[in-house]
């Protein structure tokens, strides 16, 4: 039985009192963050925590974010903290920022996917972070279905999870909607594992230069150290397409692509900025943040309206269209079209 908690009107310290307790019992418990919602188990019970893997259909080997609501909660999960994550978790905790770093004996290996690093954050969301104070750290993934657009609102979370898990806290919608920015600082230079909700200049600004993982923008790479790198993200049941290119460009190869698709006799689907005539539109906003905010809502409601083509366009990988761009490649395929 999945209890569906309503928080739409905020915080509510009753009801998170329940919802605490499921997570104390080993249950898991969907609740949201300021990025995407987190399917969320007690970091440290394998029980729990192997049930999410389940939940998802997960690989066992793709690990998971540990959220934390104190720098208290960190010294419990890391076992050694570097002067650059500090300054990282100084300026921009809570937020939309992971950190790895080297793994306590406590955390366990299920936890980690086997890894002996572990990946924590604190999120900025009033709900979340209410929800760990009254229970533990949680081991959270996005509450999606492995391999489906990552859930924005609780809706989407009951689409994918309704009686598969003890409970959902509808907080309403997220307002990054992308996931959090994942920063390795084990190594040295620090490496940029997963472009997300803070942009990679931000982090510049504190920590100095960081290496980019080539998985974030280039193809598919099998790589132990990132595993969540090499499955299949955030597809939709439509067909994907990604045109990037100058803004007068794509908007010239969309209106082309949804010409030539509908002529083949396809439902076609649009999500860009500016306006497009297909079979259905989605409007992306005008700024890189509203883009990044609509991002996996757009995917998910052009699915259920029933399309079998989305042409999306793509953005410039500047701030948050480097997360973006990298969500969208991955949604697509790798199917993509230079206008
Ligand atoms: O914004 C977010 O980060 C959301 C919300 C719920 O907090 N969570 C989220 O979790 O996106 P998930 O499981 O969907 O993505 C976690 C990412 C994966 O790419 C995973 O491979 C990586 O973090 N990761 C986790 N632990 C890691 C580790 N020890 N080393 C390297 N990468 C790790
Ligand atoms: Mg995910």
């Amino acid at each position: 039985m999945t209890i569906v908690i309503n928080m739409r009107d905020g915080l509510d310290e009753k009801k998170i009192k329940v919802a605490a307790r499921l997570i104390l019992e080993g249950k898991l418990v969907a609740f949201p963050t300021e990025t995407v919602y987190g399917l969320g188990a007690d970091a440290l019970n394998e029980g729990a925590v192997r049930r999410i893997f389940e939940a998802k259909g997960r690989p066992a080997d793709n690990p998971l974010i540990i959220h934390i609501a104190s720098i208290d909660d960190l010294e419990k999960v890391a076992r050694e903290v570097p002067e650059k994550a500090k300054l990282l978790a100084e300026r921009f905790w809570p937020g939309p920022l992971t950190l790895v770093l080297p793994k306590r004996e406590e955390v366990p290996l299920v936890t980690t996917g086997g890894l002996d690093t572990v990946a924590v954050r604190m999120p900025a969301h009033p709900i979340a972070l209410a929800l760990i104070r009254a229970s533990t750290p949680l081991a959270a993934p996005s509450a999606n279905i492995s391999g489906k657009p990552s859930p924005t609102s609780a809706e989407h979370v009951i689409d994918d999870f309704y009686g598969k898990i003890e409970g959902i806290i509808d907080g309403g919608e997220t307002w990054v909607g992308v996931e959090s920015t994942v920063v390795d600082l084990t190594e040295e230079p620090p490496v940029l594992l997963r472009p997300g909700g803070i942009p990679l200049e931000e982090l510049e600004k504190v920590i100095g230069p960081i290496r980019i993982h080539p998985a974030v923008k280039g193809k598919k790479i099998d790589l132990a150290k990132a595993p969540g790198m090499k499955y299949k993200h955030y597809a939709p049941n439509a067909m994907v397409i990604v045109v990037e290119g100058t803004p007068e460009n794509r908007r010239r190869k969309i209106q082309e692509l949804v010409d030539e698709y509908r002529k083949k006799g396809h439902r076609v689907g649009v999500m860009a900025t500016f306006e497009v005539e297909a079979d259905e539109f989605y409007f992306l906003g005008k700024t890189l943040e509203e883009v990044a905010r609509n991002l996996f809502k757009a995917l998910r409601e052009l699915d259920k309206r029933g399309v079998d083509v989305i042409i999306a366009e793509g953005v410039e990988e500047v701030g948050v269209g480097l997360a973006v761009m990298n969500r969208l490649r991955k949604a697509a395929g790798y199917n993509i079209v230079k206008a």
